[in-house]
C-alpha cells in the first residue's frame, strides 16, 4: 500500500511564488484593518514552531485532545463502523491520527494540508506505521471543495478535523466549511471534530502568549515568510506579538503590532504602517458545547456523541451527515 504520489491543488508562478499567498497578503494589507489569513502561518518553519507550541505548558488543547482521542477512538470506530476512508482536514504532523487509525481498520487515509513539505513527511511517517493502509495525500486549501481521489469512490467517509482548526474561522465561514465538508464527504458520512471550549480568559491569553515566546515567534514568522517568499523587506524587529481576548466574538485574536512608524515593500509594492497599527493574523474562537452543537447542526451535521475532559477544556464531537428531508 504505502504513500501514493501526492495530488497538488496549489498554484505557483514560474518563480515558485504561491499565487494565493501573494494575493492574500497584498489584499489583506490594503484593508483598513490589515489582516492575513491564519493558514499562511504554516510554512516549514511555521509548522515546526506550531509543533513546539503544542508541547508548551500553557497550550492545553493538543495534549487534552490527544488524551480524549486515546481514550475514545475505539468508541468512535464502533459507532461509525470499520472499512471507512478517513479524510483528515489540515493534517499537519498527524500525531493524533494514529490514535484513530489503529482502531478504524480504514480502507484509505486521505490527509489534506496546505503545507506540502510537512504533508509529505508526515504521510511517509504514517505509512510506515500502517503498512497495509493506502495513504493518499492532497496538497490543497481545504477551504475550497477538494475532489476526493478515485481510490475512495464508493467508500463511506469519516472526516477528521482535529485541533480546533474550525476555531480559526468566523462562525459564518465555519458553517460554510461544514456544509462544504458535508458535500464532499457525502451521505452516510461522519465527522469527528475537535473544538476548543470557552473558559477562563487568563488561561486563554496565556495559551496564546506563552512565557517562552514561542507563539510570538510563530506569529512573527509570518513576516519572515513574506520577506522570504514575496521579496519583502519588512523590518520584523519593529513588530511585536499581541494576543487579546475579543469578548463580543468569544475569540482570542493574534495581531502583529508596529512598535514605531514603518515603511516597507512587498513584491515591489510600498506600504506604511503607523506606530500601534496592527496586522490581524489569527482568530481562535472558543465555544460552549451548546454553541458547538448548534454550529454543527447549521452546517448539516447531526451530533451523535461527544467527549470532554474533566477540566472542561476541550470537546470532541462525532457527528453524522444530516439526512436531507423536507418534513419538519
Ligand atoms: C491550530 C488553529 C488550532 O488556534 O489554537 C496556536 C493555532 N495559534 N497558537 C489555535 C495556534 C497560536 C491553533 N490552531
Amino acid at each position: 500500500m504505502g504513500v501514493h504520489a501526492d495530488i497538488k491543488l496549489v498554484d505557483h508562478d514560474d518563480q515558485g511564488v504561491d499565487l494565493a499567498f501573494r494575493a492574500d497578503v497584498l489584499n489583506g494589507l490594503a484593508q483598513r484593518q490589515k489582516a492575513i489569513p491564519a493558514r499562511w502561518f504554516y510554512d516549514m518553519a511555521g509548522s515546526e514552531l506550531f509543533e513546539r507550541i503544542t508541547a508548551l505548558p500553557e497550550y492545553y488543547p493538543t495534549r487534552t485532545e490527544t488524551a480524549l482521542l486515546a481514550a475514545h477512538a475505539a468508541e468512535v470506530a464502533a459507532l461509525v463502523g470499520r472499512g471507512r476512508a478517513v479524510v483528515e482536514f489540515g493534517s499537519g504532523s498527524s500525531v493524533k491520527t494514529p490514535l484513530l487509525l489503529k482502531e478504524m481498520d480504514a480502507a484509505a487515509y486521505v490527509p489534506i494540508d496546505i503545507s506540502g513539505d510537512f504533508l509529505r513527511q508526515s504521510s511517509v511517517d504514517l505509512a510506515a506505521k500502517f503498512p497495509d493502509l493506502a495513504v493518499i495525500p492532497i496538497e490543497a486549501d481545504f477551504m475550497k471543495p477538494v475532489p476526493l481521489p478515485a481510490a475512495t469512490a464508493g467508500l463511506d467517509m469519516l472526516g477528521f478535523f482535529p485541533g480546533s482548526t474550525i476555531g480559526n474561522m468566523v462562525p459564518h465561514t465555519a458553517v460554510d466549511l461544514l456544509r462544504s465538508m458535508r458535500q464532499t464527504l457525502g451521505d452516510r458520512s461522519h465527522l469527528l471534530i475537535g473544538i476548543d471550549r470557552a473558559k477562563d480568559i487568563g488561561r486563554l491569553v496565556a495559551a496564546y502568549d506563552d512565557a517562552q515566546g514561542i507563539t510570538a515567534r510563530f506569529n512573527l514568522n509570518l513576516l519572515e515568510r513574506i520577506n522570504r517568499e514575496l521579496g519583502g523587506d519588512i523590518p520584523v524587529d519593529r513588530f511585536r506579538h499581541v494576543a487579546r481576548w475579543n469578548e463580543d466574538w468569544s475569540r482570542i485574536e493574534m495581531h502583529l503590532e508596529a512598535i514605531e512608524d514603518v515603511a516597507f515593500t512587498i513584491s515591489g509594492r510600498s506600504m506604511t504602517m503607523r506606530r500601534g497599527e496592527t496586522i490581524h493574523t489569527e482568530n481562535s474562537h472558543k465555544y460552549t458545547p451548546n454553541q458547538a452543537r448548534l454550529m454543527l447542526q447549521a452546517g448539516g451535521w447531526t451530533p451523535r456523541a461527544q467527549w470532554s475532559d474533566e477540566d472542561e477544556n476541550f470537546l470532541v464531537v462525532l457527528a453524522e451527515a444530516t439526512e436531507y428531508r423536507s418534513a419538519p
